[in-house]
This record gives structure tokens, sequence and C-alpha cells, in this order.
């Protein structure tokens, strides 16, 4: 039987603090929820050639995104079939087979056990091609036009059906490409903090925040004149902090919030300032906006930019907004631990100054230099050590409940930005999960 409540533990309108507490609630979520469904791997650019390989881990397990010499994505469980030490150790490169450190065992890049040395002293039936010898794979693989997602589970929905509408952010983010396709570039911007992993996707969706918790950084960037700008994208980061700033009655009536099937949800875009996005005006965008006009015309262009939306969640491990080409891909390491990968996307065939604008972005929002980012892991560290405290056993998530309304794709729209609608629909995802998978496996 299952040992805890989860009925109790998650209600319509509070879940109990234990959900972002209990080390063995995490053991389970690990299990349950990154080993339960689709959790986000890598983008097929990072395995571009037969034989690239980036390491990576969905929940507890260590795993090889890799592309066969055959062209075939792969993702391995990264253990060795002989005594089960971790064989890939480099995070990212290229290889014609992978080797086991301990024995010397030897894998081909889709995971076959290629050679072992002093293979007689083995039992009599050893046979290199039973699979329990090989770094086995995943169950299930599964691409969104080029975002790929592993499942540990061989039953469920498929990828597409998982995602359901909120694929539409993901067209977003491509169709932005004067060549319609997007590659990751640079390398990854690294952070970890002392909180729940729950509160990072809780947090890229929350509208009510920015005022408050980025208050010192939007000061500072009201204090700095319009003259800030070099080339153009210094100006953006002293918009950017600047909006953050934006009052209350901005995000109640400007800003959106959709929240959809299995935890899924993204904010709208908050600025109202058109230098911040590719403004149809905007000179600095403008050989970019003619590059789109050459590719797709100008009234599909204006449809592609005309998309608003910020921060998109993929429950439950990765978040990725358009309008800058960020990536973040959230890795749970303890109940009160997290790491966060940090990815830039390049849009094929779009003048480079496009792709330092996102560099700029990711090192503003995204770094460990980030006046912005800093404020929001030092909030996660203030929830971790309050809800330490005994007493209250409850956490409110009820902010604008009941307000909420169909949108017309299957989801639903909060009344507002400010709402809590986004965590709401996290955990009804993560009690089904919980319960659901726990019932398969018993
Ligand atoms: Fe890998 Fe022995 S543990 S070869």
């Amino acid at each position: 039987m299952n040992e805890y409540d989860f009925e109790y533990l998650i209600q319509e309108d509070r879940v109990h603090k234990s959900v972002y507490t209990d080390a063995h609630l995490f053991d389970l979520e690990m299990e349950r929820i990154f080993g339960g469904t689709w959790v986000y791997v890598g983008h097929d650019s990072q395995v571009k050639n037969p034989g690239d390989f980036f390491c990576t881990r969905i929940g507890k397990n260590p795993v090889v995104l890799t592309r066969h010499i055959d062209g075939r994505v792969k993702v391995l469980y990264n253990r060795c079939g002989h005594r089960g030490a971790m064989v890939v150790r480099q995070e990212t490169g290229n290889a014609k087979s992978f080797h086991c450190c301990y024995h010397d065992w030897q894998f081909a890049t889709d995971g076959e056990l290629l050679s072992v040395p002093l293979k007689t002293g083995y039992l009599p039936d050893f046979d290199l091609k039973d699979p329990n010898k090989g770094m086995k794979s995943v169950a299930r693989v599964g691409s969104y036009r080029g975002f790929i997602f592993a499942n540990l589970r061989a039953d469920g929905p498929d990828l597409e059906e998982y995602l359901g509408y909120v694929k539409t952010s993901f067209d977003d983010l491509i169709d932005r490409a004067p060549e319609g396709d997007v590659e990751v570039s640079g390398g990854i911007a690294r952070h970890s903090y002392r909180g729940n992993w729950k509160l990072y996707l809780e947090n890229l969706c929350d509208g009510l925040h920015p005022n408050s918790v980025h208050r010192s950084s939007i000061e500072a960037a009201r204090g700095q004149s319009d003259a800030t700008a070099d080339d153009g994208a210094g100006e953006i980061a002293v918009r950017q902090m600047r909006q953050n700033g934006a009052p209350y009655a901005f995000w109640q009536n400007q800003v959106g919030l959709w929240a959809y099937p299995n935890g899924h949800a993204y904010l709208g875009d908050f600025h109202d300032d058109e230098k911040l996005v590719a403004a149809m005006e905007d000179p600095y965008f403008q050989d970019y906006i003619s590059q789109m006009y050459r590719s797709y015309g100008e009234n599909r262009t204006k449809e592609i930019l005309a998309v608003g939306r910020w921060n998109t969640n993929i429950y439950p491990n990765v978040s990725f907004m358009s309008q800058f080409r960020q990536l973040r891909v959230i890795q749970p390491i303890s109940v009160d631990r997290t790491l966060v990968l940090g990815f830039c996307f390049r849009l094929k065939g779009a003048p480079e100054h496009m792709f330092k604008d996102t560099i700029r972005f990711a090192n503003i929002t995204n770094s460990v230099g980030s006046p912005v980012l800093t404020d929001d892991l030092e909030t996660y560290s203030r929830i971790r050590l309050g809800l330490e405290t005994v007493g209250e056993e409850w956490i409110s998530t009820a902010r604008e409940i009941g307000r909420d309304k169909p949108d017309g794709n299957g989801g639903w729209q909060a009344a507002n930005g400010t709402s809590e609608l986004h965590i709401r629909n996290g955990f009804s995802t993560w009690k089904r999960l919980m319960k659901e998978n726990y019932d398969r496996a018993g």
C-alpha cells in the first residue's frame, strides 16, 4: 500500500509542506515522476554527428544521449553491464565506442557490448549480444522537432500526446529561425540552489514576485540612463530589469497565465517595451526581420513574431522561452538541493547579433553573475529555511483559485498573471503520477 495519503498532502487550495521537505517523498518523486513520465534530455544539435554524446540525468539515473553510427538517437543508462560502474564520465564529446574504466568492457554507441578482455573466464553461455550485458537503453525516446525526451516507462501516452498544446511553444521558438531550425550553441551555464526542485518551475511562471524579489535590480536599472546601450544589447538588460518592476496592475491586467494537462504551463510576455523583443520597427532587428520576410513573407513573419509567451514549463524538468532563446533543465539532487543547466539556442539563418542578444540575456538573467537570478536563489533558500519551522504545516496555493477558464486548447487560462494556477496544476499532476505510478508498479 502507498505509505502516503496523497489526497491529504495535495488539496485543492493548499499543499502539505512535506512535499518540499520529506527526503523519502523526494525518493518516490524520482521513481514515480522522473522515472514515470517523459523527461527532457537534450536537443538534436547536441548529438549532431554519429558518435556524439551528451551525459545527463533522469531523476537519479545517469544517462547518455548518443547518436549511433546509423544515425539513430539513443538514450542509454550510463552503467556498465558487468559490475555497474558508470561508463562515460566526460560530459560531452564524440566517441567511436565507450569503455568502462574498471575491466575495460567496450560498448558501441548504441549500448551493445562489443568486447570484453579474457572472455573465457566468464560463464560458458556468455553472449556479447545479451542486452543485459550492454549499456541498456531506456524504455522510450521521443523527439518533437529536435527536442528529445526520454521515458523510463514503456507504457503511457506518447510524447506528442504528453506535450499536448504546449508543443506550440516549441513551434514558437523554432518558427523564429529564418531557416526553420535552431541549435544549441555556446556552453552550459550552471547554478545550484539550496531548495526543492519544484520551486524553480513554480517561480518561472510566477507573475507576482518580480516586483518585490527583484526590487534592488529594478531600482538600479531605473537609475541608469537610457544611453547605457552599447551595441543595443546592454540597453536590453536595463529595460528587462526595469520591466520586472511593472506595477501590479500591469501583471493583473496585461499578463496572462495558461496551464495544460500533465503539469505544463506558460506565462504570457510581460513586456510592453517594444525594444525588448524583435520589435518590428526597431533598427537593431531590421536585418533579422528582413531575413524572416525573405523566408516566410511579411504576413507570416508578423504572425510568428506576434506570439507573446515568456517561460513555458514542460513538467517536470524543463523550461524555455523563445524571445531570447533560453532553455533551462532542472536536475533534482536531493530534497533540498537542485542543479539547473542553462542552454542558449541559435536561430539558424539569423544575423549573428541575434545570438549575441541571446548570450547577453543569458548573462543578465540565468548566469551566476546575474543580478536577477541571485535574488531568486536567495528566495528559494529562504523558503527552505522557513519550512523548517514547526507549527504551520500547510502552504497556500489558492491565489486566484476558482477564476480559471477553459482556454479552448484543452487547458485553462488563469484570471491573470499573478495567479497560482500553474502551481495547482503542477501538484495535480504530481498527485496523479505519485498514485498512478505506484499502482502500475504494484
Ligand atoms: Fe565495467 Fe567491470 S565494471 S568492466
